[in-house]
């Protein structure tokens, strides 16, 4: 079980390391500090409590994809590390023609795990949504729409109390908020989450700004 291994290595790092080390990894909880991605509060907590053993629920991961001053990143490698959660076809224009932009979003690690538990998003969670623009063709199934070329991601991060970086323009509402043009996965072209975000995401409100009915993994059936 992919836990399982997850609480060895995170189990093993800290026995190499050292008490010293340790505490310092447990004192660097908050998000975009902690050194290993895969270190979950479930596991600190009973690292904390002080147990070796590996019993308890695993929880979502803190990920890591802020550079402590708020400034995010698209995270490395998360097609093969995140969990593909669903995906949105934009109509096109004129009737017929397809879809114009296929947009396809992935979930940092137990995060819909500890959603489908708990209906909440926990704090260290991270969405990443790319924007694809489409190519239409006839294919044997019918009139289809593909994803073609990248334009870029959406990035967010649950940061329900606000805590990470109060005044940062690009934190708020509970999240942490960012684009980036295909080809820079480093520097965001968004200045204010809410001017450039927020005004889209008022519809989804009650669930956090996060359009869930759109993602099966999110959903028990
Ligand atoms: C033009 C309106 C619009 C703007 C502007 C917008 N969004 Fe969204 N966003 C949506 C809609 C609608 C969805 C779900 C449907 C879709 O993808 O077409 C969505 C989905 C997302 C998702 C996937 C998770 C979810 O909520 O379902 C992320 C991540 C996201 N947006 C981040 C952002 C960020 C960050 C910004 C600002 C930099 C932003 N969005 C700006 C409309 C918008």
């Amino acid at each position: 079980m992919q836990g399982t291994s997850i609480v060895a290595s995170v189990l093993s790092a800290a026995f190499l390391t050292g008490a010293g080390a340790l505490a310092a990894t447990l004192g660097e909880r908050t998000r975009g500090n902690g050194d290993d991605p895969v270190m979950t509060l479930a596991i600190m907590a009973q690292l904390e409590k002080g147990g070796a053993t590996v019993a308890g629920p695993i929880t979502a991961a803190v990920e890591k994809v802020d550079d402590g001053k708020g400034n995010l990143h698209v995270p490395e490698n998360y097609r093969a590390r995140y969990r593909f959660i669903g995906s949105w076809a934009v109509a096109g224009d004129d009737k017929g023609s397809g879809s114009k932009e296929i947009h396809t979003v992935y979930a940092s690690p137990g995060a819909a795990e500890s959603y489908l538990k708990t209906g909440q998003f926990e704090d260290g969670v991270v969405l990443v949504k790319e924007v694809f623009e489409t190519k239409t063709v006839d294919m044997t199934t019918g009139t289809v729409s593909h994803a073609d070329k990248l334009k870029g991601w959406f990035v967010m991060v649950r940061d329900s109390k606000n805590a990470a970086h109060p005044g940062n323009p690009l934190w708020g509402d509970g999240w942490g908020w960012s684009w980036f043009d295909y080809g820079n996965t480093t520097k965001t072209t968004t200045i204010d989450y809410h001017n450039d975000c927020m005004g889209c995401h008022i519809p989804a409100t009650s669930t956090d700004f996060i359009y869930v009915g759109g993602y099966p993994a999110l959903k028990r059936r």
